[in-house]
């Protein structure tokens, strides 16, 4: 997990404590987005934006892209977060300040806790920033995903941004589909699922279980309860540690590496954005997810190992070969 570089300041305008981590540039510049959290301990961001800056740095890897991984944590606790106007503008121009000290080496983009109009802000201080929203390509991947693993019935855990998408999709499919959300509200989103609680879906007796909430759905105690046979979504950091990787694989449960699966929209911006492609080029680079899956788990089971460890094996491969 050890960063390249790592620049830690208190931001001039804002007084919070912002993060750049770069955990590697040996593929080309890096990527991450930017995030707004709330920490105890600053040292607890740090760590953070270490470990998701390593994450963006496989999902980069394995997606055949010739970027690194970084991120960008503003600390923003604990205490309230930044208000709506002006602390939040200024906490947001000095990540612009900082992404361009790096002068195109690392670009953000919005992450949990900031939104395209965030980047609206960034990109007054940076052009090195991603604008846009990303949910629907990364969407669109989690179909793509989704379709290699097959299935007549599903369960969607988090009806955000991602989640209603693939929801929405999925119904129009015809599928049969369970949705379950923390917030009530969202039951209203889909009167043709059938709502079950965040707790109870993971009983749910479906094909395949799709995470799109948040990070360490799959542990131990939960991975025991499971009665689906496939599991892909979009929530980053869906293993509570690696191990639980090869819990599943015991129980006959494919679960597709979160990397590999929510890599749509970090796909879908650099084709844009950085290498001038269509959106109809660029969807069809995030549609190449499918056979990336494919290609993992046909290795895993042709070498009787998890797809998590199939994922790694590809991704390391890609930084032993000439570029
Ligand atoms: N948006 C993207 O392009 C993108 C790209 C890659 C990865 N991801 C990941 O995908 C996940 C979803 O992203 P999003 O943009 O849709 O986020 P979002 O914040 O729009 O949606 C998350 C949803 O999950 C719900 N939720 C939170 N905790 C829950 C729980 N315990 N049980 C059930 N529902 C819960 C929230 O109420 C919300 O509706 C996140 O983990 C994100 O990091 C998103």
């Amino acid at each position: 997990m050890e960063c390249e570089r790592i620049v830690i300041r208190r931001g001039p305008r804002s007084g919070l404590p912002i993060i750049v981590a770069i955990h590697s540039t040996a593929l080309g510049p890096a990527l991450g987005g930017c995030r707004i959290k709330e920490y105890q301990r600053w040292e607890d961001g740090l760590a953070d934006a270490q470990r998701l800056a390593a994450a963006m740095t496989a999902k980069c890897a394995v997606a055949g892209l010739d970027h690194g991984g970084g991120k960008t944590v503003v600390v923003a606790g604990p205490g309230p977060a930044p208000g709506p106007r002006p602390d939040r503008t200024a906490a947001l121009h000095d990540v612009g300040d900082l992404v361009e000290e790096f002068g195109g080496a690392y670009s953000t983009g919005p992450d949990v806790g900031t939104g395209p109009a965030d980047m609206d802000v960034i990109a007054e201080r940076t052009r090195h920033v991603f604008r846009g929203d990303s949910s629907p390509a990364t969407a669109t991947g989690v179909m793509a995903a989704l379709r290699v693993l097959g299935g007549d019935s599903y369960a969607v855990i988090g009806l955000g941004h991602v989640g209603a998408d693939v929801a929405g999709r999925l119904l129009a499919a015809g599928h049969r589909v369970l949705v379950t959300d923390v917030d009530e509200r969202k039951r209203e989103l889909f009167p043709a699922a059938a709502w079950v609680s965040p707790d109870a879906i993971l009983d749910a007796e479906v094909d395949v279980l799709v995470p799109a909430a948040l990070g360490g759905l799959l542990t131990p105690a939960t991975v025991r309860r499971l009665r689906c046979r496939a599991i892909a979504g979009p929530a980053n950091n869906q293993l509570d540690d690696p191990a639980t990787a090869d819990l599943l694989h015991e129980r006959g449960i494919v679960w597709a590496p979160d990397h590999v699966v929510s890599a749509g929209g970090v796909l879908y911006a650099t084709e844009t954005d950085l290498h001038g492609a269509s959106p109809t080029a660029a969807t069809a680079r995030v549609e190449k997810i499918g056979e990336t899956l494919q290609a993992i788990l046909d290795r895993a089971a042709g070498e009787g190992t998890t797809p998590l460890r199939a994922a790694e094996a590809l991704a390391a491969a890609r930084f032993t070969r000439p570029r």
